[in-house]
């Protein structure tokens, strides 16, 4: 530094060169006080944004409990208040309080930029129809969200999952999602939020119900093939869907599948969350989750898969129980009672504490599968008894899968372009649905409630299925 005093009537060169230098120096402490302030508010918001998560995330196992508590008792459960405090000034934090990004999230266009065509579906969740977009004439399938009149939650916790999933996911197998639209009014639940998805011809449901002849085994491989890469996309994003069955798969006239109905699905995160064990339509779910567990991972997905690949290769679907209890009796008779061995540490979930088995198995484990499904390869069978294996762990994952030597003997899966076309029934009238709900939230079973001491009862001496007998202790 000069030793020189300032003065404010610099004159010479060396005065200006010397205010210019203090100048720019003050300049330089007035940025890093300016940034040192927004890393401070920054700093506050993280931390906002941590408790606002973390609230969120207690409030998402709450809306997973509540179906317990909502059959449970009448007791009203209670709610978190997911929404934050209003902000004190504008540049409030609350964008950063959302746990995704929303940098290219924009307001929803109308749903007045679309012309309904026809409906296709009345599901659980929502109501679906084939419309074309005005400016561009292209045919879309519009999802409308329902929304309970009078929730105090507003959007159900389920459509913003979905639409967040969808929101996330690109993959050639999951139904793409292009936009979010509105009603005009969004007061009415009937007519206020609409997914924009991307029309297919089919789902496989109504062409399983409808097709005179069963799919050839490379066409069954193929498809299997195609459920499986979007399965393990969505496993690999920590996406579990928990909703699989043949009217959630979509396939287009080109062979082409595509995983859809994310009104299930949620991200799982490590720690995993508790979660409600009342998901998955009673015929595809697995029995970890018929006896109550509430720490479940994506091989209940896996218990899915192993249902859609028996039911493609039939038509029919493979376990049709009746209820809870009807359901897992089903289950046990075509894949055998479990033992310790074959499944350890079984006794310990909730509903099994209840349950009166025989004490031995009498099957060999498989050959029901085996004897049910005469014309599956040894590979296929193999295959098809690793999906439906009662423990979880012994599953294969969807990568796995797609490695499994069925999909590279003969017959080679039959390639998407060569595959037969259907008549679509989404473009005339409504699909018909010959299957169990899926589960509907507020209406689950509470732990322990299910009792499945008699699943046996009146079945001594009982001979069904492929020749096996299951005798009540
Ligand atoms: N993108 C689409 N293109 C064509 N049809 C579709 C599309 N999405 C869904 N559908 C049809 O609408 C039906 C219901 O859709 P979806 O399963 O998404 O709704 P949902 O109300 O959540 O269903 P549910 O409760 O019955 O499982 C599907 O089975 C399918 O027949
Ligand atoms: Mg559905």
């Amino acid at each position: 530094m000069s030793s020189k005093p300032k003065s404010r009537w610099a004159s010479t060169a060396e005065d200006a060169e010397f205010e210019a230098r203090q100048k720019k120096e003050k300049e330089e402490r007035r940025r890093k006080k300016a940034q040192k302030l927004e890393e401070e508010e920054k700093k506050k918001a993280m931390l906002a944004a941590a408790a606002a998560a973390k609230a969120s995330e207690t409030a998402e196992t709450n809306d997973d409990n509540d179906n317990d508590a909502a059959s449970s008792s009448s007791r009203p459960s209670k709610r978190r208040k997911l929404t934050p405090e209003p902000p004190n000034n504008s540049s409030s934090p609350a964008a950063s309080l959302l746990r995704f990004d929303v940098g290219s999230w924009k307001p929803s266009r109308s749903v007045d930029n679309y012309d309904k065509l026809n409906d296709i579906e009345e599901g659980t969740y929502g109501w679906v129809a084939r419309a074309t977009e005005l400016a561009s004439g292209r045919v879309v399938a519009l999802k409308r969200l329902k929304l309970e009149a009078g929730d105090p939650n507003g959007l159900p916790v389920t459509g913003l999952r979905e639409i967040q999933i969808l929101k996330n996911c690109r993959h050639r197998n999951v139904v793409a999602m292009e936009e979010v639209v509105v009603g005009n009014d969004t007061s009415k639940p009937d007519n206020s939020i609409f997914l924009v998805l991307e029309f297919v011809e089919h789902d496989l449901k109504s062409i399983l119900e409808d097709m005179p002849e069963p799919f050839l085994s490379s066409e069954v491989k193929r498809l299997l093939l195609q459920l499986t890469s979007g399965v393990a996309y969505l496993h690999q994003n920590y996406i579990l869907h928990r909703d699989l069955k043949t009217s959630n798969l979509l396939l287009s006239n080109r062979g082409l599948l595509k995983i859809a109905d994310f009104g299930m699905a949620r991200y799982v995160g490590d720690p995993r969350p508790k979660l409600t064990q009342l998901v998955v339509t009673l015929w595809y779910r697995a029995p970890e989750l018929l006896l109550g567990t509430r720490s479940y991972d994506a091989a209940v997905d896996m218990w899915s898969v192993g249902c859609i690949m028996g039911e493609l290769i039939t038509r029919e679907p493979l376990l049709q129980g009746s209820n809870e209890v009807d359901q897992i009796s089903k289950v046990f008779e075509l894949c055998g009672v479990p033992t310790e061995d074959s499944w350890p540490g079984f006794r310990r979930l909730p509903n099994a504490r209840s349950l009166r088995l025989p004490k031995q198995s009498p099957l060999a484990s498989g050959s029901v599968i085996r004897a049910r499904f005469p014309n599956l390869t040894a590979a296929g069978a193999s295959l098809l008894n690793s999906l439906l294996s009662l423990d979880p762990d012994k599953r294969p994952t969807a990568k796995e899968m797609l490695e499994h030597e069925y999909f590279r003997q003969d017959p080679k899966p039959k390639p998407e372009s060569l595959f037969p076309t259907f008549p679509s029934k989404a473009g005339q009238e409504r699909r018909r649905r010959h299957e169990p709900d899926a589960p509907v939230r507020g209406q689950a079973v509470a732990l322990g409630d299910v009792d499945f001491s008699g699943i046996f009862q009146g079945r001594d001496k009982e001979e069904r299925g492929a020749g096996f007998s299951l005798r009540m202790v």
